[in-house]
């Protein structure tokens, strides 16, 4: 039973490294920025209350998110572990994550993607995201073969609403201010560890695949 929380700032790599990591352990991924997106995407009640609230670069309400990962978490997918990417957010998620998963055995195991903010603006910045399938690509790290165009299904790329610089700023100051607490919740539980997100993608995942 594997339960990883990927935690760590807007643009550390958490999408990407979570993909990798959830691939090789046969486990699903469950990002609540993609559940968010893909409901505003289909027009339903919770895209139209949460899109307002993304594009600005707050966090959506907890009840809101918790009751999605509650949902999420009681499919049959998820019995044998489960990767959260971008949840828990707050300390008040943390703590109701540890009311709804007990069902599931084992502890979690918290990896933290650390990468200074100005480096940050820059990944953000430069990210693209496919318009069909979502899949994202960087135009200096990671570029797609044709400019604009997902290789996976040729969708055209672009640049997520709330990737414009002045969103990037208030995404920086919210997670320093509400999701940086969490570094401390999970180093009480002794279960936090930390792992540098600078240099490749590659890199990365090798300091990840120590850790686990
Ligand atoms: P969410 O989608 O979770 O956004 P985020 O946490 O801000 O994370 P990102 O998706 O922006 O970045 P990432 O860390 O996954 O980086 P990526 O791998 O793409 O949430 C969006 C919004 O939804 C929130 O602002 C909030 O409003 C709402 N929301 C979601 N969850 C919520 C919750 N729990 N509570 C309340 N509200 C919630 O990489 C970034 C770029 O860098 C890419 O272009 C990538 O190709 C590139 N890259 C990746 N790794 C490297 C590397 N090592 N070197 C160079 N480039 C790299």
């Amino acid at each position: 039973m594997k339960k990883i929380i990927m935690l760590g700032p807007p643009g550390a790599g958490k999408g990407t490294q979570a993909d990798m990591v959830a691939g090789k352990l046969g486990i699903p991924k469950i990002s609540t920025g993609d559940i968010l997106r893909q409901a505003v995407k289909d027009g339903t009640e919770l895209g139209r209350k949460a899109k307002a609230i993304m594009d600005s670069g707050g966090l959506v309400s907890d009840d809101i998110v918790v009751g999605i990962v509650r949902e999420r978490l009681a499919q049959p997918d998820c019995t044998m572990g489960f990767l959260l990417d971008g949840f828990p957010r707050t300390v008040a998620q943390a703590e109701m994550l540890e009311k709804i998963s007990t069902h599931a055995g084992g502890a979690f195991k918290v990896i933290d993607v650390a990468v200074e903010d100005q480096a940050i603006v820059q990944r953000l910045s430069s990210r693209r995201v496919c318009k069909s399938c979502a899949r994202t690509f960087n135009v200096i790290s990671n570029a797609p073969k044709t400019e604009g165009v997902c290789d996976g299904c040729g969708g055209s790329l672009i640049l997520r609403d709330d990737d414009r610089p002045e969103t990037v700023a208030q995404r920086l100051a919210v997670f320093h201010k509400q999701t940086a607490p969490l570094i401390d919740f999970y180093k009480s539980r002794g279960v936090y560890q930390k792992v540098d997100g600078s240099g490749g993608v590659e890199e990365v995942q090798r300091r990840i695949a120590a850790l686990l």
